[in-house]
């Protein structure tokens, strides 16, 4: 059993909580992710890691109502448990491995798309607290939806906001922004996108004649994130790749993110209708 110590709405149905899970603090990197299950026949869900402190002996787990299950982990209060937080799982971000004079030579853009700020936001802490460069750009639909400014601020070297709407930052995609500052001869080392698949999809068409690398984060359905099911499976460089083992970050130039979305959507009517029967107390829950 895990305790949740504390918990914060971010935004509309985006939660954020910290678990008391000492030995997991201890070792987790930025990039990495856990898989949290809330009951014995609970779904395993997949989450990334936002945030980990070895000194308090807690990891910060950020999740969006987006069915039954992460419903069943938003509704848990400060003081509850959640059943089973196994992690950390995949590998660490590639810029783990740099010399401080590597990084030194580095300057990053990261591209958060939506809820994809909090994986984005241990990595830019972790290059902060090595001297590195790095700017971010944070999309969301809207002013209200836009997570995580305060904190990604204070350890950015610039941040630039963009809601659909306009109501916060400028108005347009990330990828208006992201092209607005290449355009303006912005010389970007690495480019690292997480957010929708969709999003990621749309940046890698935007910068694949820029010559710069990038890498994104596939939030792929899971199940044992151990590499035995195959539930992660996505096709990377024409070549079959699990996302719990081989990722979760990839090349995002070879990626196949049409593949990849038709995947992530399979059981979007058994979600819906599960995430109904949870809503109306059916779930036993
Ligand atoms: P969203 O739909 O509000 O999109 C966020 C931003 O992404 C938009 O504001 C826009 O700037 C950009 N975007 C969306 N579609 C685009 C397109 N076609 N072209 C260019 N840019 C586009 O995001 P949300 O509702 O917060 O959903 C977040 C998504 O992120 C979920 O699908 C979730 O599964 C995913 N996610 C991914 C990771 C990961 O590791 N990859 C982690 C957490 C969440
Ligand atoms: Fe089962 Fe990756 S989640 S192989």
């Amino acid at each position: 059993m895990y305790a949740i110590v504390n918990k914060r709405c971010l935004a509309e149905g985006i939660y954020l909580m910290d678990i008391d899970a000492p030995r997991m603090a201890r070792s987790s990197q930025p990039g990495q992710f856990l898989i949290v299950r809330t009951h014995e026949q609970g779904e395993r869900i997949p989450l990334t890691i936002c945030d980990y402190d070895a000194v308090k002996g807690v990891i910060t787990i950020v999740t969006q109502i987006v069915g039954a299950s992460s419903r069943q982990i938003c509704i848990k209060e400060k003081g509850e448990t959640l059943l089973d937080v196994m992690g950390p799982l995949g590998h660490p971000s590639e810029f783990i491995h740099l010399s401080k004079e590597e990084l030194a030579q580095q300057h990053y853009l990261f591209i958060a798309g939506g809820v994809g700020a909090a994986p984005v936001y241990p990595q830019v802490k972790w290059l902060h607290q090595q001297g590195a460069k790095a700017d971010v750009i944070i999309g969301a639909k809207n002013a209200g939806m836009v997570i995580l400014e305060e904190e990604m601020r204070k350890i950015s070297n610039e941040l630039f906001i963009t809601t659909d709407d306009g109501s916060a930052g400028t108005k347009g995609l990330v990828t208006d922004k992201l092209k607005q500052l290449l355009a303006e001869g912005k010389k970007y080392t690495h480019i690292i996108a997480i957010g929708p698949m969709v999003m990621m999809k749309f940046v890698a068409l935007a910068t694949k004649d820029s010559g710069i690398p990038l890498t994104v984060s596939l939030n792929t359905l899971m199940v044992d994130g151990t590499g035995m099911c195959g539930a992660c499976r996505v096709s990377v460089g024409g070549k079959t790749k699990f996302a719990c083992v081989d990722g979760p970050e990839f090349n995002g130039y070879v990626v196949d993110f049409d593949e990849a979305m038709r995947r992530q959507v399979m059981y979007k009517t058994m979600e819906l209708d599960a995430d109904h029967k949870c809503k109306i107390g059916l779930d036993g829950k």
